[in-house]
């Protein structure tokens, strides 16, 4: 079926999930997108979005969705490990694909979505959304104007003190997941904060993983489902540091379980003319710069924006060839050996060095 000018992309979501929520309630506020179709192996899970959102279309395997020609745009809200297989099903069948994060779990299946992206020139994004909030924006067209002047170190963490999600679901389970807090909620700071630097070239990363509370069944999430007959084998806390070809660094620290004060996540980011900080959980951008001795601390104070919408908002004007696409599969890609090489790094204790 084609579409004609001016007609809504039509969507469909595979996974119906948490996540899918976040999805919905942004295509909500988008004109130019309408959800036809969800897919879940959970059909009871697909009909209660498909209820709420009064999608018309419900499929319990997603293959039967990709054949429909109605469907324009796939978004993917599924375990991790079915990111890059089912991004790959939804490019060759035509469709442009918004996935969730981690982009996937391996670097072989990321280089290969981009790959089949292309060769089928259809659109492929992975949805960093925490790029899209007001004041990352902002912070953003702040370090274009050299503001901080040359980024030489950055420090960023997402530390949970008692939030194992799900311990015994897909989540805690490497193969289904890919890895613990480091792929699941350190994707999102490295990401901002390699975006934030303008990606530089990493030359070598060292990284630790540690699994503390995890095997114990200890501080486990108040959201998510347990699982009496999952397992438990991924971190609970890593860290990683990038070095860098233009000489700067980056430490990455991730936990989903650890002693601490309190939740927080945050990107530092030390410039020689002046420094930033941007706190993820409380939306607070703050600026460092001195004027002689008189240190000048300025509170960032953009628009409200809603960063979900935004995603979306940037896909969709990509696919219509109206903007640049914020979040660039190769950068993805990029994120994804990062990863590969702190788990490396932890496995072998040595520093990996990238050719
Ligand atoms: N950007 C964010 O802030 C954010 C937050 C939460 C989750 N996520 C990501 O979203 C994805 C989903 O996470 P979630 O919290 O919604 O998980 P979830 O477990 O709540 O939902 C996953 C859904 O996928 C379904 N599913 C599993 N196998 C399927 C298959 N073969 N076909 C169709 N559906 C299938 C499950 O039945 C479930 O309903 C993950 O990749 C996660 O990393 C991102």
């Amino acid at each position: 079926m084609l579409r004609r000018m001016g007609e809504p992309y039509c969507v469909g979501i595979v996974g119906a999930g948490g996540i899918s929520e976040a999805h919905l309630q942004a295509i909500k506020m988008e004109p130019r997108v309408y959800v036809k179709a969800i897919a879940d192996i959970s059909l009871s899970s697909a009909r209660m979005q498909a209820e709420k959102y009064l999608i018309p279309h419900v499929y319990s395997d997603y293959h039967e969705m990709f054949e429909k020609d109605f469907i324009d745009i796939v978004i993917i809200c599924t375990p991790n490990f079915l990111h890059a297989p089912i991004a790959i099903e939804a490019l060759k069948a035509g469709k442009h694909v918004l996935t969730e994060k981690p982009m996937t779990i391996d670097v072989e299946s990321a280089i290969e979505m981009k790959r089949i992206a292309d060769q089928n020139g259809k659109i492929l994004m992975v949805a960093q959304n925490n790029r899209f909030h007001g004041e990352t924006l902002l912070l953003k067209r702040l370090i274009q104007q050299k503001k901080l002047g040359n980024i030489y170190h950055a420090k960023t963490a997402w530390m949970r003190r008692n939030g194992i999600p799900g311990w015994g679901s897909w989540f805690t389970q490497k193969h289904l997941s890919g890895g613990g807090s480091l792929i699941d909620i350190g994707v999102h700071m490295l990401d901002l904060a390699l975006w934030l630097m303008d990606f530089p070239k990493p030359v070598a990363v060292m990284g630790r993983t540690f699994d503390i509370f995890g095997p114990h069944k200890q501080k486990i999430a108040q959201w998510g489902q347990v699982n009496e007959n999952g397992f438990f084998n991924v971190e609970d806390f890593a860290y990683g540091f990038i070095d860098f070809e233009n000489g700067s660094s980056l430490i990455l620290e991730s936990s989903w379980a650890s002693h601490i004060k309190e939740d927080q996540a945050y990107v530092k980011l030390y410039g020689d003319k002046g420094g930033a900080e941007f706190d993820l959980l409380n939306k607070r951008a703050v600026l460092y710069t001195d004027n002689g001795h008189e240190p000048i601390n300025t509170l960032l104070k953009p628009p409200a924006e809603d960063d979900r919408y935004n995603t979306l908002k940037n896909f969709i004007d990509v696919i219509d060839g109206t903007s640049q696409q914020i979040c660039k599969p190769d950068e993805s890609i990029l994120i994804q050996q990062i990863l590969h090489a702190i788990y490396q790094s932890a496995e072998t204790k040595e520093m990996i060095i990238f050719s």
